[in-house]
């Protein structure tokens, strides 16, 4: 077994071991992918402060998110298909977070479902929602949702439709991948991966398989998602999940102050800062340059999270120090998921926790509850040349 000492090498086991098809899907962004990489550069243009010769002794990760107690403040994040990365991987990633202390939300685009993972865990999960146009299904998400004791709804409004991802068109993307000359030389390659997958049952999307009718493909989640997702979703019907739904609200996929506003308007506990990891609008700035001005908005208001780009335990503090409440992280765990099940999530965020502890002590904080913009260096205008029309609620 290699010395696996960072997120980078939990990726490149997971390279080998999980189906091309499967590992395309996590690693890419939509169109040219700028967006993609930026979520991600971006962070290196902010710097620490390094302090010295201060008491570093005692120190503390824990602190809460949405009222829930957590050992740091990092989510794992909704990540569709995560089973197809590993078999029963969503039940493997909702145990690893549990035993953590840290939140999971499950997609609604996974492979086990709500019950599968309400089943295998006691500590509530969160459920990530996608908004279709049968008021019928969205109900009964709900009413499941509530059934399974989640512990807070987060409605994704930033995918309408689908952002082409062109890797997922090559390789003809499907849960379960479809059996042709070139998938099946692929599977050849990754042998424990098949073993896996034939051990269990959980091989297509567990929450809509069942649950919504009509369907052409329910394999495959372009075509669902074109044919089921509602273009037509405003803020009207978001109001109306809100009465659907009476637990703690999470809007996910904020970039611009004035939406961020429309989310405290209907109500959201929450808000997540979020591009969805560069998958869907190639273009738009990063998450981390977004967050500034959407924190000035309404971070008086509601937690205001952030997701997408962050691999490391140094973005995670420089996310809180830039006034982040909390971070979520899906690629950086699903490399640990495809590369070695549940203890390759855990590893995953050991690594994350590890480094934000160090990276914290090293900017001469011992409790991240104490973190703040005063240990960064960050470039004037680091939301671009567009803070003024940023800004400009
Ligand atoms: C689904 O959320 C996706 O980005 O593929």
């Amino acid at each position: 077994m290699p010395v696996i000492t960072e997120i980078e090498d939990l990726k490149r086991l997971y390279k080998r071991r999980v189906p091309k098809m499967f590992y395309d899907y996590c690693e890419s962004g939509s169109w040219s992918e700028q967006t993609f990489r930026e979520n991600s550069s971006d962070f290196d243009e902010i710097y620490f402060r390094q302090r010295v010769a201060v008491d570093m002794a005692n120190r503390s990760t824990k602190t809460t998110m949405l009222g829930e107690e957590v050992s740091m403040p990092v989510a794992l994040a909704p990540v569709g298909m995560t089973g197809m990365q590993h078999w029963d991987g969503e039940i493997k990633a909702a145990k690893a977070a549990e035993k953590f202390g840290v939140p999971y939300c499950l997609s609604t685009m996974s492979i086990c479902s709500i019950e599968d993972v309400a089943a295998n865990t006691s500590r509530p999960f969160w459920l990530q929602v996608y908004t279709l146009t049968d008021d019928d299904y969205m109900q009964r998400l709900f009413d499941r949702a509530k059934e399974a004791k989640c512990s807070a709804a987060v409605i994704t409004v930033d995918l309408q439709l689908l952002g082409q991802r062109h890797k997922d068109l090559k390789n003809g993307l499907s849960a379960p991948p479809k059996l042709t000359p070139k998938t099946l030389a692929d599977l050849a390659t990754r042998w424990s991966w098949g073993l896996g997958m034939l051990s269990t049952k959980r091989r297509q999307f567990g929450n809509i398989v069942g649950h919504v009718a009509d369907v052409d493909d329910p394999s495959s989640l372009m075509a669902w998602t074109a044919e089921k997702f509602d273009q037509s979703l405003d803020w009207d019907r978001i109001r109306k999940f809100r009465d659907m739904w009476n637990g703690p609200l999470i809007i996910k996929g904020i970039m611009d102050p004035r939406d961020a506003q429309e989310a405290v308007n209907v109500g959201a506990d929450a808000i997540i800062v979020s591009n969805h990891g560069g998958r869907q609008l190639d273009g738009a700035l990063s998450s981390i340059r977004a967050l500034g001005p959407v924190l000035e908005a309404v971070g008086d208001k509601v937690e205001v999270h952030l997701d997408s780009g962050v691999r490391s335990g140094q973005d995670v503090l420089k996310a809180l120090a830039m006034g982040a409440q909390g971070v979520h992280i899906g690629r950086a765990y699903i490399y640990g998921l495809g590369a070695m099940g549940q203890a390759g999530v855990t590893k995953a965020l050991e690594i994350i926790h590890k480094e934000l502890d160090v990276s914290m002590a090293l900017c001469g904080r011992r409790r991240v509850t104490d973190v703040d913009r005063d240990i960064l260096l960050v470039p004037e205008g680091f939301s671009g040349r567009w803070d003024d029309q940023l800004r400009n609620v």
